[in-house]
């Protein structure tokens, strides 16, 4: 029998793409979506391209779910999630909320005391590739941002194999999307269309939690200067609806991969030895382009070397509102409940 799911605040750009997918899921029924001003419309009303559902978006999640995916902003979502969470429902939680370890570091960042620091431990962070049976194992998921799911998954294979140095840049693009669907000025096509540009320089809210992964999984090296990461990150908006291109380099550490023209089949073969067994994640041969993965939960992972400056180059591609959040957010539901990881997922980009 299928299980009962509700989507809380069903009416942003995450949330409408959890239902999109969660209709192709033969093990889930969706039997409750919310929002704040469409409550009372039908689903049909608010999004068109989801009538096959007949449903009535809703001010409060219904009583019944057995599991529960937020896509509320931040700290909105905490305080949504955390009774549910104390009621032994799991739920994965697609903002930034239980993403950062450190309610302190939250503050920092997210202004505002953590809506539930007594839950951060039970937390898992929902990258499968780095902690799946963390995920299977929890109530709680924390989904990751789409910025630092696109980084990790370029980075995690040279940092577990000890190949580049701590000071990392990694130089993000993203489809205007990523921003959700509220009004803003710069979000205009008169504003956003036909430019580029860049922002968050002095800081952005994914640079903690980039940090904090690589940190978690950077293996003693022995190379000069710090040993932990130390990560320039810059994000730019470019006039594409979704997806993220995220191009990082790292200085790769002396002795640790062969000199010269041999560096790069030996990086190739790191990263194809991380991910072989990934279903969402391909090491490709060429440097991939959003529009491969638009529209389904696969990240595509282009590593090179630059020989004249000894340099790690990675690419990576994903579709910011699938694997970069809804997508990765079903998959994550998927280890939860025991379904197979790939159920509702295995399906090619949308072309051209
Ligand atoms: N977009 C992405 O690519 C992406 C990727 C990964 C993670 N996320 C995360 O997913 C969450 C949703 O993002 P999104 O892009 O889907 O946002 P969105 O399209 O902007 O939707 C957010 C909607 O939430 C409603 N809202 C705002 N404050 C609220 C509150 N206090 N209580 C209830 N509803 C409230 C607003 O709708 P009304 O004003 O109409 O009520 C707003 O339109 C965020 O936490 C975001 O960080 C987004």
């Amino acid at each position: 029998m299928a299980i009962k799911v509700g989507i809380i605040n069903v009416t942003g750009y995450a949330g409408a793409e959890l239902a999109r997918i969660l209709w192709g899921h033969p093990e889930v029924e969706v039997v409750s979506v919310t929002g704040r001003s469409e409550a009372g419309k039908k689903l049909v009303e608010v999004f068109p391209h989801l009538a096959c559902y007949d449903m009535t978006v809703e001010p409060e999640l219904g009583p019944s779910v057995d599991f529960a995916f937020s896509a509320l902003p931040h700290a909105a979502s905490a305080e949504a999630c955390a009774p549910l969470v104390r009621a032994g429902v799991p739920v994965v939680d697609i903002s930034a909320d239980f993403r950062l370890r450190d309610a302190a570091e939250y503050s920092e960042w997210y202004g505002g005391e953590h809506p539930a620091p007594d839950l951060l431990e039970a937390a898992v962070y929902g990258l499968p590739e780095l902690y799946r049976e963390g995920i299977k194992a929890t109530k709680l998921v924390a989904n990751p941002g789409c910025y630092p799911e696109s980084a990790l998954l370029a980075l995690a294979p040279a940092v577990e194999a000890g190949i580049i140095a701590p000071e990392i840049i990694i130089d993000s693009k993203s489809g205007v999307s990523g921003a959700g669907r509220g009004l803003k000025l710069n979000l205009h096509l008169g504003e956003a269309g036909e430019s580029v540009s860049a922002y968050g320089l002095e800081g952005h809210r994914h640079l903690p939690e980039i940090v904090q992964e690589l940190a978690a999984m950077w293996p003693p090296i022995e190379a000069p200067g710090p040993s932990k990461p130390k990560v320039t990150f810059t994000p730019h908006l470019i006039p594409m609806t979704r997806g993220i291109l995220s191009t990082c380099y790292a200085a790769l550490v002396a002795g640790h991969v062969p000199a010269g023209g041999a560096a790069k089949p030996a990086v190739r073969e790191i990263y194809e030895q991380f991910y072989k067994d990934e279903p969402f994640v391909r090491v490709v041969e060429a440097p991939p382009s959003t529009k491969q993965t638009r529209g389904n939960n696969m990240c595509l992972v282009y590593p090179t070397v630059d020989v004249r400056t000894e340099r790690l180059v990675v690419v990576s591609v994903l579709d910011n509102l699938v694997k970069g959040a809804a997508g990765q957010a079903v998959q994550n539901m998927n280890l939860m409940m025991g379904f197979p990881e790939t159920m509702a997922l295995d399906t090619p980009a949308v072309y051209p």
